[in-house]
């Protein structure tokens, strides 16, 4: 039971000029002295690049291709979201994690100069999900219509400006996926693609399951493919967040697994607006090897 009045639209405190969520900023000593465990896996993203979709692969592998195991809690249970925070009686993911048995899936937002340092410490395996900023972006906005503690987006028009800015919740969609792009030589990161996981979900599926050290027969391959497909996710409670509250995230408003394609941007960016992101992009990507694709 969430007590009501806990849980409201938080506003943005900066954490080294990283705009995040007042209880998290408030807590945030607790989130950089966490201690990570040498098997423990980060799965890190920009919020909405497919973190849900990964935790999801991951957990299935990790159990062998079990779905009936996967069914067993859901996705913030399974695998806990190190710092989220909310005013108490509600529990922090540091403490969701402690009560979590090893090997530990541990669930981040954080940019790659944020992420507890620990976690190099114990060179624990990390597997980054990055998505094209266009659908990032419209995915974003519509999470933060439903997501009761999140700024309000205002109108598309008012938000695509925010989000290029970086004046949402962890920040600039540029920073993250290059900080953790210039980083996944110095650690044990893999770095996916959420076009990817759409174009090809058993070659990336595979992918993930060779980072892990699982060498798992072609049949675990397909049910794991089969558990984690879009539709199958949307219909699973342990996977879609309807265990969450109403008066958190309000389903109603747009429904987490909303559309989950590449090029939903089409539909939502005026050209106008393309033209204005694609100018701020060349220069925020220029003199990068990270290319992203919009379109597949
Ligand atoms: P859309 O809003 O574009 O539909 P996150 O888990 O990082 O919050 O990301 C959520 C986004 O991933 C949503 O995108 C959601 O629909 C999509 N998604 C979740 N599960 C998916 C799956 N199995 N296949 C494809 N997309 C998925």
């Amino acid at each position: 039971e969430v007590p009501d009045g806990t849980f409201y639209r938080f506003p943005l405190v900066p954490v080294r000029g990283v705009p995040l969520m007042q209880p998290i900023a408030e807590y945030w000593d607790k989130i950089e002295t966490f201690q990570a465990r040498p098997d423990d896996l980060l799965i890190a993203t920009y919020p909405k690049a497919g973190t849900t979709w990964m935790q999801e692969i991951v957990d299935c592998i990790m159990n062998d291709g079990d779905v009936e195991r996967s069914r067993r809690a859901p996705t913030h249970v399974r695998s806990p979201f190190l710092e989220i925070a909310s005013p108490p009686p509600v529990p922090s993911g540091i403490d969701q994690l402690e009560v979590t048995p090893s090997p530990r899936l541990v669930k981040t937002h954080l940019p790659y100069e944020l992420v507890p340092n620990s976690f190099w410490q114990q060179k624990c395996k990390t597997i980054y999900v990055a998505r094209n900023a266009k659908d990032n972006a419209v995915s974003y906005y519509f999470f933060d219509l439903m997501n009761k503690t999140q700024p309000h987006p205002g109108t598309w028009e008012e938000y695509l400006p925010k989000y290029i800015r970086g004046d949402v919740p962890w920040g600039s969609w540029f920073d993250h996926v290059l900080g953790w792009w210039n980083a996944r030589e110095k650690h044990n990161i893999l770095y996916v693609f959420y076009e990817d996981m759409k174009e090809d979900p058993k070659r990336e599926i595979r992918k993930v399951m060779r980072f892990l050290g699982k060498a798992l027969p072609e049949d675990v391959v397909e049910k794991v493919y089969q558990h984690t497909s879009f539709n199958a996710m949307k219909e699973n409670p342990m996977a879609n967040y309807s265990s969450i509250p109403s008066n958190v995230i309000d389903q109603s408003v747009s429904p987490f697994m909303r559309k989950g394609e590449v090029s939903d941007w089409i539909n939502h960016f005026s050209e106008a607006q393309n033209k204005m992101f694609d100018a701020e992009y060349q220069k925020r990507m220029a003199g990068s090897t990270l290319k992203f694709r919009c379109k597949i």
